[in-house]
């Protein structure tokens, strides 16, 4: 049985994908959750397998050296998938030491601790070990023309404090794999959307705001570009490049799905309308004169597009979703799942909502 450690799997991404892969391989894999629970963790993500034998939770910050060790030392782990990161451009703009700690030494840590574990004494390594860093098509910077993309060979050119932390994490993988031949692989995904992401981010935001007649902040001109993928889409690639891809090499996964940010809340709003039944109060609510012009984000990225021409030649990845199909699906979980939501935007986010957008 191949045991994987995943890192950061209370969070968004990481949830789904331990949700993905116990879909696809049931009791064939255990898998050992590390998380230590930031605001973005959340146990409610994995109530439905938190009962399986062949899960584990570890509540540990990825900055805790020993405690990481003691977990490569008491199982034989196979598989390394890092998700653990500060993931919000805007916290990082207001407090970018946390993403520095927890992106760059973070990953630093889980690097040394994954060597020392496989590192057989010839320098080599014991056979079938892979580590897969999760890393984001922001570190490539902003595309400003139109018909231009994102290829595994573009120039690193990270302007938030968060993509400049997440592209130094990448650098360091990179390291380990031209220096130690470290047997890793690193993705630049373009940005998710779908089930259990954290209202803090442009679409759950939206579609929480408009359900309580909240104001929805468009940043700048609203022109922004982002390239959406459905997560579950995420989750698979980082399965099939873990088990196909070629061990050293970089990913991008991205949709195809290029959108302006106020096209998105265009399209949310009328599929609340459409999917909302009628006498639903919150019909009502649900209305375009939301939508309010505020100050742009710092350094705002303009664009961001993705070539998934390499995964999809080598590994035959492709994105399966539509984004029409993906939104619907996302807001029906948001309907089911409104205590969750509830839950989630209680206590600590409330402040910060309340500090970001006064
Ligand atoms: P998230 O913020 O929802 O989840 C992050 C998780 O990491 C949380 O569970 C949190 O508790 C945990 N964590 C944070 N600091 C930790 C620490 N020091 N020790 C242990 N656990 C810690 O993030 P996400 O959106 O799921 O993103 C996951 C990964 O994917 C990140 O590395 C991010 O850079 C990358 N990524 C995200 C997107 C996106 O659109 N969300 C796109 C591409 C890549
Ligand atoms: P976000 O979901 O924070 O992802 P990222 O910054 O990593 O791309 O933001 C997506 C886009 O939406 C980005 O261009 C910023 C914009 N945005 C708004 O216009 N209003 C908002 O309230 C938020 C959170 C984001």
């Amino acid at each position: 049985m191949r045991t994987y450690l995943v890192t950061g799997g209370a969070g968004f991404i990481g949830s789904n994908y331990i949700h993905y892969m116990f879909r696809k391989y049931d009791n064939e894999i255990k898998i050992i959750n590390v998380d230590c629970l930031t605001y973005a963790g959340n146990l409610e993500n994995l109530k439905e397998v938190e009962n399986r034998d062949n899960y584990e939770f570890c509540k540990v910050d990825i900055c805790d050296s020993e405690a990481i060790n003691r977990i490569f030392q008491e199982n034989e782990i196979d598989r390394v998938v890092h998700f653990a990161a500060e993931s919000h451009v805007d916290r990082s703009i207001k407090n970018p030491d946390v993403f520095i700690k927890t992106n760059v030494l973070g990953t630093l840590v889980m690097l040394n601790a994954a060597k020392a574990a496989w590192e057989l004494p010839d320098g080599t390594y014991k056979p079938d070990k892979k580590f897969l860093h999760v890393s984001t098509d922001e570190v490539y910077g902003s595309l400003e023309e139109e018909g231009t993309f994102f290829y595994e060979t573009t120039p690193i050119d990270p302007h938030s404090p968060y993509s400049a932390s997440k592209a130094s994490s990448d650098m360091l993988v990179k390291s380990y794999i031209d220096t130690y031949h470290f047997p890793a692989n690193i993705t630049n995904c373009s940005n998710n959307y779908g089930p259990y992401q954290f209202p803090e981010k442009l679409i759950p935001l939206i579609i929480n705001n408009a359900l309580q007649g909240k104001k929805l902040p468009v940043y700048g001109d609203g022109k922004n570009v982002r390239d959406w993928l459905y997560v579950e889409d995420h989750a698979k690639a980082i399965d099939m490049v873990q088990e196909k891809g070629r061990i050293g090499q970089r990913y991008n996964i991205g949709g195809h799905n290029e959108k302006q940010n106020i096209e998105i809340i265009n399209i949310i709003l009328e599929t609340l309308q459409d999917m909302l039944p009628e006498g639903d109060p919150r019909k009502e609510l649900v209305s375009k004169d939301l939508i309010t012009y505020v100050e742009d984000r710092k350094g705002h990225d303009r664009r961001y597009a993705i070539a998934p021409d390499k995964i999809r030649k080598e590994i035959g990845w492709y994105p399966e979703t539509m984004f029409k199909e993906g939104i619907r699906k996302t807001i029906a979980w948001f309907f089911e799942h409104e205590d969750w939501m509830k839950n989630v935007t209680s206590g600590d986010y409330q402040k910060y909502y309340e500090e970001m957008y006064k």
